[in-house]
């Protein structure tokens, strides 16, 4: 009886040592649950900047217009702009609408030309400046057009055209 008695208070104090292991274990290693996950990547800025790129800013172009190329505009047109665009008085409307007169005309005003609502929604008249960022990259300019054109990179290419539109015209606009 003396041994099973020993033996049971063994099983006993050993059981009941594991339970004050265990409650002071966890008291140590204190698990707690994270408010947040310790790997959550943030979304914010750099999702945003993925989606929607922002509108690379250019240097005003008027002031680049009265030294500009006029023939140097034209031959660029001819391999450029030619493929979508006629520019003569009266001409059709090919992929893209007329240009002649573009220079201070309504935006997406061309007769007989369906345009973007993309470009239709844009609102006011063709400036320079408006141009210049049209033909700089139009999808940045007017998210959604239907110009499929990359764009003019060079600033001296994009002021040669301009200032040759703007000769493409029953009144040429006054320089800036
Ligand atoms: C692949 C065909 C294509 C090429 C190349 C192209 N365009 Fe366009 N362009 C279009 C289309 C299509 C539109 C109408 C856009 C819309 O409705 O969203 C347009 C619209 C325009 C407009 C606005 C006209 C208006 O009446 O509101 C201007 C200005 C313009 N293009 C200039 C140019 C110039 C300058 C070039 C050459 C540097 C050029 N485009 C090259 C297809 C083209």
């Amino acid at each position: 009886m003396a041994s099973f008695n020993t033996i049971a208070g063994c099983v006993l104090a050993s059981a009941l040592f594991a339970m004050v292991v265990g409650k002071v274990s966890n008291a140590v290693v204190h698990p707690h649950k994270l408010d947040k996950p310790a790997l959550a990547v943030s979304d914010d800025a750099p999702t945003q900047t993925a989606a929607a790129p922002a509108a690379v800013e250019i240097p005003p172009i008027g002031p680049k217009l009265a030294g500009a190329n006029v023939d140097a505009g034209k031959a660029l047109f001819q391999k450029q702009c030619f493929s979508c665009h006629t520019v003569d008085k009266g001409g059709a409307n090919k992929v893209g609408p007329n240009l002649w007169g573009v220079v201070n005309r309504p935006k997406a005003s061309h007769a007989g030309f369906t345009y973007s609502s993309a470009l239709t929604g844009k609102g006011g008249d063709w400036s320079y400046e408006d141009i210049d960022h049209m033909i700089f990259k139009p999808n940045a300019y007017v998210r959604g057009t239907k110009m499929a054109f990359a764009g003019l990179p060079k600033e001296q290419d994009r002021a040669d055209v301009i200032a040759y539109l703007r000769t493409m015209a029953d009144t040429p606009a006054p320089l800036p």
